[in-house]
């Protein structure tokens, strides 16, 4: 019999559902608590999954002792505070993508994690996907060489959310970057073998989202006027290995088709990731590798049973909090630098 792991949940909107989804499935996992300042979020949650325990303030929900662990997935203006919260009452916890608003509170969880008895892991899935760990398979036996290059692009044609906080600078601390561009660079930087940042430049553009919109949007009108952040980020991180990462993200962007990619190019070869393939040289010709069977599973599921195994000691975790950290310090260095105008180290 597995050990028996019992969940709160802080924050039950849009992706405490998803999650929660998976925990009622796995075996011996519970969901014991939610916690949520809007009270009809709080009751469609609790209602779904049969939760025992509601709690309005999660300083409350962490003292519960027949809980393990929680999941943060709060707005990311919330994620710190709940986090080192729980770590303090000695949970294991698990946050949502991006880890904080910027490093400084990324930094403090993780110290926060370091003194304390349980875990922190970051919420990062894309790594976890089918594609990325087909891909990663072939990285470290090193069928790239040296990774010189890791191109990443979450871009939307006109995907500006219109629900939730995501335009408000102040709430999220960024726009398409944090929210979206994070997804793509977690991933890529997990399979160059998560070099260290040390540089970033960038350049950030705000012309459609702060205006009455001009053409009908997939998403409806989302609210122009609170809109403060960028619609497209381009940027560029350099590692100390010598490596770079370009980045483009955007949320609205005159493009034909929305694209959510990321591209390795090393010298020995290269590869995409979706569809999965690798670019190399064999036997005197350039060839082009695609996997012949690829596992089936939503990279979402998969996060959050890595999660309860790290928290069973089955295995460690493929996401720790060290991860986000960085990615973290990457997406600072580059609001950063649009922000001066130059290029700016990353500590
Ligand atoms: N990994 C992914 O693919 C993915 C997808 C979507 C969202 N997210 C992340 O998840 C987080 C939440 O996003 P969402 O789309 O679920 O948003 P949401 O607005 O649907 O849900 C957030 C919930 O947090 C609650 N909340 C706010 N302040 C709170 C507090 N102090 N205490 C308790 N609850 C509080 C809100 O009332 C709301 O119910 C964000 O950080 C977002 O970036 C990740």
């Amino acid at each position: 019999m597995a050990q028996s792991v019992r969940v709160g949940v802080i924050g039950t909107g849009g992706i405490a559902l998803r999650q929660a989804q998976r925990l009622a499935q796995i075996e011996d996992v519970e969901i014991v608590a939610g916690c949520d300042i809007s009270k009809q979020n709080l009751s469609r949650f609790v209602e779904a999954y049969e939760v025992p325990h509601t709690f309005e303030d999660f300083n409350d929900m962490v003292q519960l002792d027949a809980m393990d662990a929680v999941t943060v997935c709060t707005p990311n203006f919330m994620h710190k505070e709940p986090t080192v919260a729980a770590l303090k009452a000695g949970k294991h916890v698990m946050v949502e993508k991006p880890m904080a608003m910027n490093a400084q509170e990324a930094q403090e969880m993780v110290d926060a994690a370091e003194q304390s008895a349980g875990r922190l892991t970051m919420g990062f899935q894309y790594r976890l996907g089918p594609a990325a760990q087909t891909l990663k398979r072939f990285v470290n036996q090193g069928r790239l060489g040296k990774v010189l290059v890791a191109r990443c692009q979450a871009l939307r044609r006109r995907g500006i959310p219109s629900w939730g906080v995501f335009g408000r600078k102040e709430l999220q601390g960024g726009g398409p970057l944090i929210d979206i561009g994070v997804h793509i660079m977690e991933c890529a930087h997990y399979l160059m073998g998560e070099p260290t940042p040390v540089a970033a430049s960038a350049q950030m553009f705000t012309y459609l989202g702060d205006r009455e919109p001009a053409a009908e949007a997939p998403w409806g009108a989302w609210d122009w006027q609170t809109y403060t952040v960028e619609d497209l980020a381009v940027g560029l991180i350099r590692f100390d290995n010598g490596a770079v990462m370009s980045v483009e993200a955007s949320f609205a962007a005159h493009i034909k088709d929305n694209v959510f990619n990321c591209q390795l190019m090393g010298e020995g070869g290269g590869c995409v990731l979706h569809p999965p393939t690798l670019f190399t040289d064999e036997a005197g010709t350039m060839i082009n590798i695609e996997p012949g069977y690829m596992a089936d599973y939503e990279s979402m599921d998969k996060k959050i049973d890595d999660w309860i195994a790290d928290i069973r000691g089955e295995r460690p975790t493929q996401c720790p909090a060290v991860s986000g950290l960085n990615v973290q310090k990457m997406l600072d260095g580059l609001y950063a630098s649009a922000k001066a105008g130059r290029e700016v180290a990353i500590e």
